[in-house]
């Protein structure tokens, strides 16, 4: 993760005031390159639920890289910014029969579903869409297990791809999700493993299955090291080696892509001392950019650049809420009012899952280093 100088973050803050949320482009067209190079035969599609920030968007849609969308607005917003729709999945388990006609209009025509009553919504649509069965692998090593929520028992495969068959669906192939910030790759390797050999089952009967997904779930460093991307991919590039070859391979990464690419940048509005311990008041918390403190389980690297002795302390958000407290015990300097605190890894669903609550005004989200178009601002150091 690139670091901003405390020279860029003043200049920003300068310009912008705070709250902040920096992107840094370069950094996002490392982590496409990263996993690209981990999985050289997968074809990535940005899971746009993480952050759909719109030079994000720009930026991974030059790279060549597809998208991942789970509702209307989703859909709506790639619409506007003209993408290519056959370069999108949608991936919502559970959807309306409205969500089903806005991704048609835009021109998404991949779906996933995990049962029977989600399969009978495709039948008015069947001529022009092609389904992916998504598969249950609970995992204790996510941090965020989505098998609990969504996913077929592997045996009820057959099962589905018969009836879609006799409904005149046409299934393509079969995706899975096996949590998000996966502590090791274990669960992807044991879920291409029973879809493989199903797959390979396939191969000799009606229908072909041509894709299978394998989700996201690709870890990024909190505060604690994770597996580096290389040694995460390594047993999943071994364990693809079962898939046929005619399968085409795809991925919905969300959290790898975009958590190094943001900084959250906030300053001390108000300071208290109690019970003797220094509390500061932030402009951002966790109704803002730290919403995924709550949401996602996160404990983001938090720091500053005053220096000096340090002490126990407490950085609280702005609401009037006492569950908006960003750290308790964190090791830090006498701050004073307007110094500038600094939230690391902070791309992925933090600005995502913010809200408006006592109305405060979100973080104004500022991108440096864009590839896609023009840099408006240089990036120092
Ligand atoms: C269907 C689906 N695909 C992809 C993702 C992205 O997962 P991650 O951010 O762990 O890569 C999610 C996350 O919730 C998801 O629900």
């Amino acid at each position: 993760m690139a670091k901003l100088t405390e020279f860029l973050i003043d200049e920003l803050v300068q310009t912008y005031g705070t709250p902040l949320l920096v992107v840094d482009c370069k950094q996002l067209a490392t982590q496409v390159e990263q996993l690209r190079a981990a999985l050289p035969n997968v074809d990535l599609y940005y899971a746009l639920k993480a952050f759909s920030d719109t030079q994000i968007i720009r930026e991974l849609d030059a790279m060549g890289v597809g998208f991942d969308i789970a509702s209307s607005g989703e859909a709506d917003l790639l619409y506007a910014m003209k993408v290519n729709p056959r370069q999108t999945i949608h991936t919502h388990p559970i959807k309306t029969d409205d969500d089903i006609r806005q991704a048609l209009r835009f021109g998404c025509t991949t779906f996933v579903i995990d049962n029977f009553a989600e399969l009978q919504k495709f039948i008015p649509y069947r001529s022009r869409v092609g389904l992916l069965i998504r598969v249950a692998f609970r995992s204790s090593e996510a941090v965020v297990d989505l098998s609990k929520k969504f996913g077929c028992d592997p045996g009820e495969l057959d099962w589905l791809v018969a009836e879609a068959s006799r409904l005149d669906l046409a299934v393509k192939g079969f995706s899975f999700h096996v949590g998000s910030q996966c502590s090791s790759p274990s669960a992807h390797v044991h879920a291409i493993e029973t879809c493989a050999q199903r797959l390979r089952e396939w191969q000799t009967r009606q229908p072909q299955l041509s894709v299978l997904d394998i989700g996201g779930g690709f870890p990024v460093s909190y505060q604690n090291p994770s597996m580096a991307i290389e040694d995460f991919c390594r047993p999943i590039r071994q364990a693809l080696t079962q898939v046929p070859d005619e399968v085409q391979i795809i991925a919905e990464p969300g959290r790898y892509l975009v958590a190094p690419t943001a900084h959250a940048v906030s300053r001390v509005m108000g300071k208290a001392t109690r019970g003797a311990v220094p509390w500061y008041y932030l402009d951002d918390g966790v109704y803002g950019n730290y919403s995924g403190q709550i949401f996602d389980s996160a404990r983001y690297p938090i720091h500053v650049f005053k220096q000096g002795p340090k002490q126990p302390s407490v950085l609280a958000g702005p609401t009037c809420d006492s569950i908006d407290i960003v750290a308790e015990n964190i090791m830090l300097p006498e701050l004073a009012i307007g110094d500038v605190v600094i939230g690391s890894n902070m791309g992925a669903y933090t600005h995502a899952t913010s809200t408006h609550f006592n109305r405060l005004r979100p973080a104004q989200v500022i991108c440096i280093n864009e590839q896609a178009q023009q840099p408006s601002v240089a990036f120092i150091g």
